[in-house]
């Protein structure tokens, strides 16, 4: 018997798993995914509240060599590290406080043309895709009802033809 044809993926997608067991560790992944990034690329966080995403955000920012400490961008809507070498710099963004989406993102007057960053936001899901048609997707979990455990399950999806080679899985190795 025939099964019906799969729709055609709007996107190629490559993805990677990894188990990361300490704050360390997921400051270690920060950093190792940083030298994955260039300008232009968007990456978004998912995870509850203090799952980990300011916690890797802060490694990106070490891997990346960018001025200023990363931190909770609660109180701002982006943050803008510029690079300490010639890099791009690092825009953290806070979209749970965005309510227009993309429009108010490209209204902030950041300074930066975020096609020269890279931006890593946070809560961003269903306001910032329309930034790019490639962008990379982690998501961190832990387990639930567990307030010790530091025990964090990440999946890192990059979508589009950006990630469409073998690059995340130099996080795994
Ligand atoms: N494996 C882990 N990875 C990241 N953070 C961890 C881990 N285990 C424990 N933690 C703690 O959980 C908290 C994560 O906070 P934060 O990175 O600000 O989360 P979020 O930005 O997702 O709200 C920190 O206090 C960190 O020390
Ligand atoms: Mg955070």
């Amino acid at each position: 018997m025939e099964r019906p044809a799969a729709p055609a993926a709007p996107h190629h997608r490559a993805e990677t798993r990894l188990t990361v067991t300490s704050p360390e560790q997921m400051r270690e992944l920060g950093r190792r995914l940083a030298a994955l990034l260039r300008a232009g690329d968007l990456v978004m966080l998912t995870g509850e509240l203090g799952a980990g995403k300011t916690t890797l955000t802060r490694g990106l920012g070490e891997g990346l060599g960018v001025r200023g400490a990363v931190t909770s961008p609660t109180f701002v809507i982006a943050r803008v590290h510029p690079s300490l070498g010639d890099g791009p710099p690092l825009v953290h963004v806070d979209a749970y406080r965005l309510s227009g989406g993309l429009d108010e993102m490209e209204d902030l007057d950041l300074d930066v043309s975020l096609s020269d960053s890279v931006i890593v936001v946070e809560w961003g899901e269903g306001k910032v895709e329309e930034l790019t048609e490639d962008r990379l997707h982690v998501v961190i979990h832990r387990a639930v009802g567990d307030t010790t455990d530091e025990v964090r399950h990440v999946t890192l999806a990059g979508l589009g033809e950006r990630w469409s080679g073998a690059a995340l899985d130099a996080l795994s190795g």
